[in-house]
């Protein structure tokens, strides 16, 4: 660990308004970067930032001194603390990623908002939709970015699809449906639902233009009072369903997502090296509706062809995407806003399993 302390270049107490700091980073090409979390996915985070142009790694900070003892053998030229609040009122550290469990995510990004700091913050965003809110307000006053990590909407499987959608090849989407389902990683401090579900409910978000109506949820939990199974189904306008299957408690990994348009319908899944998304020409035509009887369907059944996906890691290019926004004073589209909406729809779903799946309004 590195014993020059960045403590000697703190302001003092009174001089850690925002403005300052603000005002000396612009036109400044270069984002200094503290990361806050350095244990399951905090080495990632890190590893992609050391590797981008226009960014410097400052400091990593975890309270766990094993965890910084192994960053510090990775990162020699960075600093190490084991407390966070170095990180946090730093003036030589432009913006704080914060990849620590959930609960802390409102305090510590709260915090580097007060000090002037652009935030990353791990999904999902906070652990109400209050503390969201708040967050927002928060970087709205100051002037600052608030990036939420939905890391698979950088995904070149993702993109390929938002694509698909919007350049209206899949037609007017009927439906969503995803299967995310392996065994583990049980989390202390959250259910799988506030776990794994706002991966697929950012995707649904980033994909549907439409407001979601309700939500339905049902789940159960085996070995401790957090739900270790969920189903969940998110109503929108115009009869677009979906529908999400998330579980810690299946023998084996899937991750499977099927939408369907008028036009084509795809299936992607996460799991396969090549080919990671099938595009199939398949749908129902309704030929003939004149009375309930008259019905007379068929089905198209065409090629099936699988573009190609950018195998680029997701968190490199939305990291850089976070840099740029930052340097080119730009609201990134995972923002605290998009982050919020997920929050809202891991309430409601909490809300409905726990009354074994009572509609719930939004
Ligand atoms: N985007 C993704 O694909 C993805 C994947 C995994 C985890 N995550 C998210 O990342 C976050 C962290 O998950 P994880 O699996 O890495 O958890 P983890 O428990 O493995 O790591 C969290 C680390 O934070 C440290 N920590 C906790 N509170 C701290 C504090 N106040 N100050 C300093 N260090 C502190 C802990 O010591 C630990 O090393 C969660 O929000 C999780 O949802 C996202």
């Amino acid at each position: 660990m590195k014993s020059d302390s960045l403590v000697s270049t703190l302001p003092a107490v009174g001089e850690t308004e925002a403005e300052p700091i603000v005002a000396r980073k612009r036109g400044a090409s270069t984002v200094r970067v503290g990361v806050i979390g350095f244990g399951y996915w905090g080495p990632n985070i890190v590893r992609n930032f050391h590797a981008l142009e226009h960014c410097e790694v400052v400091a990593v900070c975890d309270k766990n001194p094993a965890a910084l003892k192994r960053a510090a053998r990775s990162y020699p030229g960075v600093y190490m603390t084991t407390d966070f609040a170095e990180v946090l009122k730093s003036p030589d550290i432009d913006a704080v990623a914060i990849i620590t469990p959930v609960w802390t995510h409102f305090e510590l990004a709260k915090s580097a908002l007060e000090n002037g700091k652009h935030v990353f913050v791990e999904k999902p965003f906070t652990a109400t939709s209050q503390q969201a809110e708040e967050l927002i307000d928060l970087a709205e006053q100051k002037n600052l970015r608030i990036m939420v990590d939905h890391t698979f909407l950088f995904s070149g499987a993702v993109r390929k699809i938002r694509d698909l959608v919007d350049n209206g090849t899949l037609g007017p989407l009927y439906y969503y449906d995803s299967t995310r389902v392996n065994l583990g990683l049980f989390q202390h401090d959250v259910s799988v639902l506030w776990d794994l579900a706002p991966h697929d409910l950012s995707i649904m978000d980033h994909l549907i233009v439409e407001k979601p109506e309700a939500v339905v949820a049902t789940g159960s939990n085996h070995l401790n009072h957090l739900a270790d199974m969920a189903f969940i189904t998110v109503y929108f306008p115009g009869n677009v369903i979906a529908h999400f299957n998330v579980n810690w408690l299946s023998p084996v990994k899937v991750r499977n997502t099927l939408i369907g348009g008028r036009d084509k319908m795809l299936v992607w899944n996460d799991l396969e090296p090549d080919e990671k998304i099938k595009v199939y020409d398949k749908g129902v035509n309704i030929t003939k509706a004149e009375g309930v009887y008259d019905l007379l369907v068929s089905y198209r059944s065409g090629d099936v062809w699988g573009p190609k996906v950018d195998s680029t890691e997701a968190l490199k290019v939305e990291l850089q995407y976070f840099l740029d926004c930052i340097l080119k004073e730009e609201t990134p589209t995972n923002d605290g806003v998009a982050g919020l909406r997920v929050v809202r729809l891991l309430e409601a779903a909490e809300q409905s399993m726990t009354a074994r799946g009572r509609l719930v309004t939004l």
